[in-house]
């Protein structure tokens, strides 16, 4: 990465219509309301199957009782293009973290989710963001706490350069 680019950021997860949109529409709401202007901000899925459709229904409902847009229309991450494209690649999950170094992501520009959270900063790896997708309502409520500080995170360190 240039130190003259600007930060870029693609959040990544499996299907790209729970956790990533949700991770998206989360950072692009704090960056607001913390006056971080300047950032694309996208998401993608690793898998296919969901392109084209809008978040599922239970990260809207959550979203909308939480005061958050989601922009996101699913797709699949772009290979190589999102990689020489986005300075940070942030996947949900290890597996999906594997899943972008398995596709030649460059290394030094992936770091997981919740690595941003600075509860976590202590740890050799950071919790994954569980997949809500087979689970219940309450099971987005959980995710959507865990992106909240995990973004605030992100907006910070790009903030600060911390
Ligand atoms: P996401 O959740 O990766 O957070 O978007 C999922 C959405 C769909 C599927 C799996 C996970 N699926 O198997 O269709």
């Amino acid at each position: 990465m240039s130190a003259t680019r600007p930060p870029s950021i693609l959040f990544v997860c499996l299907g790209n219509i729970c956790r990533s949109p949700l991770a998206e529409g989360i950072f692009l709401h704090l960056a607001e309301r913390h006056g971080l202007d300047g950032v694309v901000v996208d998401s993608a899925g690793t898998g296919d199957w969901h392109a084209g459709e809008g978040p599922d229904r239970r990260a809207m409902a959550v979203a909308r009782r939480r005061g958050v847009h989601l922009p996101s229309i699913a797709r699949q991450v772009r290979v190589p293009e999102d990689f020489d494209r986005f300075t940070h690649l942030v996947p949900m999950d290890a597996s999906n973290m594997a899943h972008l170094l398995d596709l030649g992501a460059p290394p030094g520009r992936v770091r997981l989710m919740r690595a941003y959270d600075p509860a976590h900063a202590g740890l050799p790896v950071a919790p994954d963001v569980p997949d809500p997708y087979y689970g219940g309502d309450d099971g987005f409520d959980r995710v959507f706490d865990m992106l909240e500080s995990a973004c605030l995170g992100l907006v910070e360190h790009l903030r600060t350069g911390s």
